[in-house]
């Protein structure tokens, strides 16, 4: 994964061993290898030592908007990395959980495929790049065993122009806020993994979507307490009553609290019948 500042343990240009890691640490610029094998050069005054480097600093990106930090990726370093998450997923048990959970939702006429707050591929945290890009491929398996390929909107304010590049070339097409919201209706598929108060809050003010796969419903409203999070709490729920659900299957944090919603078929929703309304 080529990038000017962070290099992959043993990538071939400066590999850390014992020996260099002490003439590293003589330059002005210092390298420091985190929890998951990728190597930082991090600008540092000599006085600075190893241990007071904070984590803020190995997130630090290269350039910012709006408060977000991001690093430079070009559209061919994003299909790389795309095409190695991808890998990285198939392979894992998650994505066979996946398609054995799906399975439960039977043949579903998906009309439209709304995809809200996936989080910007440039992100700065490494972390969070890799659940967007996770989160990415398990929407191509989602729509692969949910049928054929239908027109897909993706919306999220921290898009960069080469996010909007990839995803366009991937045949999606990307909308600006507040538009992706008019395009759930009954028919729709809504993906919206770990998204904010007021995003769902938007959600269960539309149409109840076919499918709706995002934050557990009770467990949003149990650990969110601000008053937006209780209101879309309440009105989640209201959304997913009479839905069926199962757990999306978990690949590290990436779908942590996530679960798949799906509208019970009219022929298996029973009418309510109050205990006065039945007659002897
Ligand atoms: C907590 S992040 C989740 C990112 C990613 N899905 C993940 O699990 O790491 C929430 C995302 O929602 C996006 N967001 C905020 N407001 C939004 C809106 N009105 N519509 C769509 N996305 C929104 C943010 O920009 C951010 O990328």
């Amino acid at each position: 994964m080529p990038h000017t500042n962070r290099k992959k343990k043993n990538a071939g240009a400066m590999p850390l061993n014992a020996e260099n890691k002490k003439t590293v640490v003589h330059t002005k610029r210092k390298e420091v290898l985190d929890e998951e094998g990728w190597v930082h050069v991090v600008d540092t005054p000599r006085t600075t030592r190893r241990s007071t480097i904070s984590k803020a600093a190995l997130h630090s990106g290269d350039f910012e908007i709006n408060g977000v930090q991001y690093v430079n990726r070009t559209l061919e370093e994003m299909r790389v990395e795309l095409a190695y998450w991808r890998k990285a997923w198939e392979i894992d048990e998650a994505c066979a959980g996946l398609k054995t959970a799906l399975e439960k939702l039977g043949e579903q006429k998906i009309g439209k495929v709304v995809v809200l707050g996936l989080g910007s591929l440039q992100n700065a945290r490494r972390e969070g790049r890799r659940a967007s890009y996770t989160q990415l491929v398990a929407l191509e398996i989602v729509m692969a065993v949910l049928g054929a390929r239908v027109s897909t909107v993706f919306q999220d304010p921290q898009f960069t122009d080469t996010d909007k590049l990839l995803l366009k070339e991937l045949g999606y097409e990307i909308v600006e806020d507040p538009e992706a919201f008019q395009h759930i209706v009954e028919s729709s598929l809504v993906y919206a993994i770990h998204c904010y108060a007021d995003v769902y809050k938007e959600v269960s003010e539309q149409k109840t979507p076919a499918v709706f796969i995002g934050t557990d419903v009770e467990n949003f409203g149990r650990f969110n307490l601000s008053e937006t999070a209780e209101v879309t709490a309440k009105a989640l729920e209201e959304m997913v009553k009479g839905y069926e659900s199962v757990d999306f299957p978990q690949i590290r944090h990436d779908f942590s609290d996530t679960k798949i919603y799906w509208r019970k078929k009219l022929e298996e929703v029973k009418p309510e019948v109050k205990p006065e309304e039945v007659k002897p």
